[in-house]
């Protein structure tokens, strides 16, 4: 097999909020395609490191009167602590706030900058007079120059779900200081993106990317590339450019330089040669794992930016879908919203690792954790299936044997079925098919109790003369049980260590041309897992609940960018496609109850009946309608719209309704024949 050198990257974390379960979706993936290079034998690299720069940070530090640079250390510890616990074995954790990503993105910024990249004009901006500082979109807030909401941020409305810029709201006042920001101008430095077009035409459609990914990447392209706007000015928790003072390299400027930075701060540390890895000649493999709402920022500004500071590109930019929980978005109010320091105060983490290693494939489509599959497969798989069959067989090996495994290999076919499934295997592990590779090794889990069951040790061991027999069927269960752990490793480490220990055995790499271990000492068999405890699930639910308060603040600051990056990419089409449309669960809803909403002068609180359930649904017909007039009437609901929390609590769905606004919304008129539940075909 030939020895590959890769190196691999995970998004950055941003370092003003906890590590939550929609995180650890990628660094497990992450984690598991990394753990299986490496048990394969490859020179692979695993760097992250805590993405630190940027205004929320800044403004969080400052909230809690404490310098950047205390904030971001104090987070970096917990980030740390999380993804030790959770197993996530980083061979380097690193700051975008380093020495090394200083010099990099200075680097990288004077190479384009000198090859006619850069540009330079001057644009106006929201300025908040007494905070004397420019206010990007999210700290902007006023009403909705849609449905007049209040209080909606500058990048879109909560309420109505409009999107805008913040100079078309009304009333807009500076989410900081809540005075009314002034227009100012300032000059910002720009990347020049659409010099890279045929560069991004060809990267994009040259496979290293998937498939759904590079269709969407048409578009864009398709579009056209504007300018990236890449610098800030003061105040700023960042670096300043070089040749500017009192501006700074915008926060996603020097973020994937940070992929580098941790790497190279890695190579100090072990003596390993950084240009081996990133210049442009370089053979090793170079992998980013993200989340689909970043691929802007990965697939063209990251390989324009690495094109055109003369270095490599990325061998494949791997995008995930995101996390939803029980079927919704994670929800703080639900108690969906878990950080990672939550669910390790309750349950094993190695669970999470194989659940998601279950559900993950290598598309871009979201995956649910769904509380009661999450048991039912832990428990059938780990426990019922795999730690099953060491224990059904350790206790006659123990007793009967002094632990001593047979001399012979009794059953050498189905050994070798079990070694030859590790192609397939592999196959799936290196082509991110997780799901696919979980349910290989289970169907192998099952045939090894198929043949426990069959040979039946526990009748064996009371039958006379069948000592040998006893003996050949459970040092054959234990091996078969020994390449199931080798299989998982990737997966659920801890557990695959401790069956190393039990079996006693050095850490093991992967199968091919393994032999099974015959005549061999093994040590007394400890529990490896415990069954899911359903009281631990109810106790992080409602320890997330609580966590509500504590987190809100810092999750709100979070998510701008995020945010911000992800409408950018979902313009409202001019058309969509049938499939996309299909999506859709449209159905007729009574109005069972329409209260009116305090504090809001546009919104009805809905009652409606679906068919099979009854909802809360917000929405803004107050003006059309009084609400008693609205009980019995039909109208038409969006069903399986994600649940939104807005201010005055939790929408479920979407009433349809249609008409210019004001008095002239118009519902369903009854017609006799629809009945609550009818589906829209
Ligand atoms: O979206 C985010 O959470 C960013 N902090 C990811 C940065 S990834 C990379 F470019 F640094
Ligand atoms: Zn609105």
């Amino acid at each position: 097999m030939l020895n590959r050198k890769i190196l691999v990257t995970s998004a950055l974390p941003y370092a003003n909020g906890p590590i939550h379960l929609g995180h650890l979706v990628e660094y497990i993936q992450t984690d598991i395609w990394v753990r299986f290079q490496k048990q394969r034998g490859h020179q692979c690299y695993y760097v992250c490191a805590d993405d630190t720069h940027g205004t929320p940070i800044m403004l969080r530090a400052d909230k809690e009167g404490i310098a950047p640079e205390a904030l971001i250390a104090k987070v970096w510890e917990q980030h740390n602590a999380d993804f030790k616990e959770f197993g996530v074995a980083f061979d380097n954790y690193h700051s975008t706030h380093s020495d090394e990503n200083k010099v990099l993105a200075s680097l990288i910024y004077t190479r384009l900058r000198d090859a006619g990249h850069i540009s330079s004009r001057t644009i106006t901006q929201a300025y908040d007079p007494v905070k004397n500082m420019f206010l990007p979109d999210r700290f902007i807030k006023g009403e909705c120059p849609k449905c007049g909401a209040a209080e909606q941020y500058g990048d879109g409305c909560e309420v109505c779900g409009a999107t805008y810029s913040p100079t078309d709201l009304k009333n807009p006042v500076s989410a900081i200081s809540g005075e009314k920001p002034i227009a100012k101008d300032s000059v910002h430095y720009f990347f020049d993106l659409a010099n890279f077009t045929d560069m991004l035409n060809e990267w994009t459609n040259a496979g290293h990317l998937q498939a759904e990914v590079s269709n969407k990447l048409a578009e864009w392209l398709g579009g056209g590339l504007q300018q990236w706007d890449i610098s800030r000015d003061a105040p700023y928790f960042g670096f300043e450019i070089p040749d500017a003072p009192g501006k700074y390299f915008y926060v996603w400027l020097d973020a994937p330089i940070g992929y580098m930075a941790s790497f190279k701060n890695l190579c100090d540390k072990q003596g390993l040669d950084f240009n081996e890895f990133w210049a442009k000649d370089s053979d090793a493999e170079l992998y980013h794992f993200i989340g689909k709402d970043i691929i802007y920022f990965h697939a063209l500004f990251w390989p324009a930016m690495l094109h055109g500071a003369h270095l490599r590109t990325p061998s494949a930019i791997f995008a995930h879908g995101f996390l939803t929980v029980n079927g919704e978005k994670m929800s703080k109010s639900r108690g969906t919203f878990i950080t990672a320091r939550t669910y390790l105060e309750h349950l094993n983490p190695e669970y999470l690792r194989y659940y998601f290693a279950a559900k993950l494939s290598a598309g871009v489509d979201d995956i649910d954790l769904n509380f009661d599959d999450f048991s039912q497969r832990v428990n059938s798989d780990l426990v019922g299936k795999v730690v099953n069959i060491a224990s059904r067989c350790s206790g006659f090996i123990a007793k009967r044997f002094a632990g001593m495994l047979s001399a012979n290999c009794s059953e050498p076919a189905l050994f070798a079925e079990f070694i030859n499934a590790n192609e397939t295997i592999a196959e799936f592990y290196e082509t991110r098919e997780f799901g696919k590779a979980m349910r290989e090794i289970m169907a192998l889990a099952d045939k090894a109790n198929q043949y426990i069951d069959e040979k039946k040790p526990w009748l064996l061991a009371k039958a006379e003369g069948k000592e040998q027999e006893l003996h050949a069927v459970c040092s054959m269960g234990l091996n078969l049980f020994r390449l199931l752990a080798v299989y998982l490793k990737p997966v659920i480490p801890v557990l695959a260590g401790e069956a190393e220990s039990f079996l006693n055995i050095s850490a093991q790499a992967w199968v091919a041309g393994l032999q099974p271990l015959l005549d061999h000492q093994i040590n007394e068999f400890k529990p490896l897992m415990t069954r899911v405890d359903a009281d631990k699930i109810t106790a992080i639910v409602e320890a997330s609940k609580e966590n509500l308060e504590k987190t809100s603040s810092s999750i709100a600051v979070s998510t701008p960018v995020v945010k911000q990056a992800a409408k950018q990419f979902e313009p409202i089409a001019d058309t969509i496609e049938f499939n996309d449309f299909a999506k859709l669960d449209l159905r007729i809803a009574k109005i069972i109850k329409a209260d009116p909403v305090e504090g809001s002068d546009k919104l009805l609180c809905l009652t409606v009946d679906i068919g099979d359930e009854t909802r809360t649904i917000f929405s803004g017909i107050k003006s059309a309608y009084q609400p008693d007039d609205l009980e019995g009437r039909l109208t038409l609901v969006i069903a399986n719209l994600a649940p939104r929390k807005m201010r005055f609590g939790v929408s479920e769905g979407m009433v349809l309704a249609a008409g210019p606004g004001e008095k002239e919304i118009w519902l369903l008129e009854p017609d006799g024949g629809a009945i609550a539940g009818m589906r829209v075909k």
